[in-house]
């Protein structure tokens, strides 16, 4: 009796664990807050949604950020960057768009404020900037 009210205490605590590991995990992928996104990234319309985020990232010179594609038809078109800097966004300009899955990503060097848009999505108010600071 006395083994049996062990082991079942035991399992009953491996079971708590493994719930809030789930529970965490699933929280996780909820995609609601700029939290779960990894670090120096920028996810590309997620849920559908005409956005970048975040929509304003800041980052120190010489860090790579990627952005990943969610849903279908967005790019990246440089719309202003620093004096120096040459930063062109999405290969093929305005007009080349790019679908769930596709992933870009850009060193920046030059400190400053880069903003870019979404060409298809400007009107919706697709925006997002970059800012390098030392
Ligand atoms: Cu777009």
């Amino acid at each position: 009796m006395d083994a049996t009210g062990l082991s079942r205490r035991k399992l009953l605590g491996v079971g708590a664990s493994a719930l809030t590991v789930s529970f965490a995990g699933c929280m996780g992928g909820g995609g609601d807050g700029d939290d779960d996104i990894p670090e120096n990234t920028v996810i590309v319309g997620p849920d559908n949604r005409f956005v970048f985020e975040p929509d304003s990232l800041t980052v120190s010179p010489g860090t790579e950020v990627t952005w990943e594609w969610e849903s279908d038809t967005h790019n990246i078109v440089v719309q202003s960057q620093p004096d120096g800097a040459s930063w062109e966004g999405t290969e093929g300009g305005e007009t080349n768009t790019f679908n769930t899955g596709y992933v870009y990503s850009y060193t920046f060097e030059t400190p400053g404020t880069y903003e870019y848009d979404c060409a298809p999505h400007r009107q919706q108010g697709m925006v997002g900037e970059i800012i390098v600071e030392e």
